[in-house]
């Protein structure tokens, strides 16, 4: 199926403060069903402080006020699956708020030290603060304490949230950060690299090898643990690691998010590597998020319809991120993420309206271009993503890497052909019958692909 993403805050605002929240969401399910979509995963809803939109959580079993209330989440739940849409919530598991009360009244949930060793944050910087005598671990932000995942107590408390949100009626999880979940116990320094990382990272952790400070090699027992609790549920995976270390990850969980493929360039031959590289049937494939960037800008307007058809062609789960479905692309950011991940969660736009339709208030980030671009307009993106989700139950389950040289990305669906032209001018289309579904009128005609297009074809 494929599997939308709604950066809650972005999406729709029901109540005039300029943020999105779970209401909104509601009066949007239409524009999913129209979508065709089969699930929706929500960003993190949990009462936090915001530093870093709610990956930093302070509650776990509540919603923030700012995005609604429980009885709010309720009825969302509902209706979603009154229209057939699962719903996946965004499970944090390896790290709390240092507003949690968890960080002050049970220390030792947490990883403390007596003196820091050379571990960085993923936003670069030292993965340790202090507080009072000892320093704490934050894989990510400083307001964000690492939980200790060798303490039994952390795991059972993380098991009832995941049984408290299924007993609502939740259908899975996308679990985030997950190789960080357990690292060396020993606390030992990461070794110098002698090999690249395999994907970005900041450069302080790039001139390390990365192998204490995540991915232990007993990683299976807590992923065991989760998937003890979640039961029969969909958990999929944010592993951020080089495909060949997924393994361990694949025993527990679904699927995983293709990194290598979200970090590509347009370009046939590194998108073909990344997609073969994914273990088979079970890659959550996801070409852009509210960390990594639009789809649009990656990879630029002219290359977006056929970006969507490659994205939406593949076999098993895909995940669509909130206005791409229009070609939306990245906007001017803000001040609020550290990192810069502002302008990539611009609010979605509804409308041509000044503010989108999201919200009647002031925008808690300005909306990019919502005259050009919306959702009430139409557009042919958002034709093409329509026909790409309903053909899709049509490709069957295998893949097959056919052609991924001089610009040309050629995938093999049973009795079809993915064909994607990822240069500026027209290649044949050798094997390749009527087409089925083009990225724009005419792209696979007279036995060639036009520039900057995709096409599915009957062998
Ligand atoms: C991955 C999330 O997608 C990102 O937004 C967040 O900053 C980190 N994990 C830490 O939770």
């Amino acid at each position: 199926m494929v599997a939308y993403q709604i950066y809650v805050r972005s999406f729709q605002d029901s109540d005039g403060d300029g943020i999105g929240d779970l209401r909104g969401v509601g009066s949007r399910l239409d524009h999913l069903a129209a979508l065709g979509v089969g699930a929706l995963w929500l960003s993190p809803i949990h009462p936090s402080p915001m530093h870093d939109f709610g990956y930093d959580v302070s509650d776990y079993t509540a919603v923030d006020p700012v995005f609604g209330t429980l009885g709010d989440f309720d009825a969302l739940v509902e209706a979603a699956h009154d229209r057939g849409l699962k719903v996946l919530m965004d499970l944090v598991p390896c790290h709390t708020s240092v507003e949690h009360p968890w960080f002050t009244e049970r220390p030792d949930f947490y990883v403390w030290a007596d003196e820091p060793n050379n571990w960085r944050s993923a936003f670069g910087g030292p993965a340790w603060s202090r507080h009072g005598e000892h320093w704490y671990l934050h894989s990510f932000y400083p307001e964000q304490a690492d939980l200790d995942w060798r303490n039994i107590e952390v795991v059972h408390a993380m098991q009832e949230v995941i049984r408290f949100w299924l007993a609502r009626g939740v259908d899975g999880y996308r679990v985030d950060a997950i190789d960080r979940l357990l690292k060396d116990p020993g606390l030992r320094d990461d070794p110098p690299a002698t090999a690249p990382f395999g994907l970005p990272v900041p450069e302080d952790s790039a001139a390390l090898a990365l192998t204490h400070s995540r991915n232990a090699p007993d990683i299976g027992t807590a992923l065991a643990a989760i998937r003890e609790a979640a039961g029969d549920a969909l958990l999929v995976g944010e592993v951020y690691l080089p495909s060949p270390l997924l393994k361990p990850y694949l025993e527990h969980l679904d699927a995983l998010f293709s990194f290598e493929l979200l970090h590509a360039r347009w370009d046939a031959s590194e998108l073909g590597a990344a997609i073969a590289g994914m273990p088979d049937g079970r890659a959550a494939w996801v070409l852009s998020n509210h960390d990594f960037g639009r789809l649009a800008t990656r990879f630029g307007h002219h290359n977006a319809g056929a970006a969507a058809l490659l994205l939406l062609t593949l076999p098993g789960l895909s995940f669509l991120y909130q206005g791409d479905e229009i070609g939306l692309g990245e906007g001017p950011g803000g001040r609020h993420d550290r990192a810069g991940r502002d302008r990539y969660r611009h609010p979605m736009q509804w409308d041509a309206t000044p503010r989108g339709g999201f919200t009647t208030g002031t925008p808690w980030l300005p909306l990019v271009d919502p005259a050009e671009r919306n959702v009430a307009a139409g557009s042919p993106t958002l034709r093409l993503v329509r026909d790409l989700i309903a053909l899709r139950p049509r490709l069957g389950d295998e893949l097959e890497l056919v052609e991924a040289e001089g610009g040309l990305l050629l995938l093999g669906r049973g009795e079809h052909l993915i064909a994607v032209n990822t240069g500026d001018t027209p290649l044949p289309l050798r094997g390749a019958g009527d087409p089925v579904l083009e990225s724009e009128p005419g792209a696979a005609a007279g036995g060639r692909l036009a520039a900057h297009a995709g096409a599915v074809v009957k062998r």
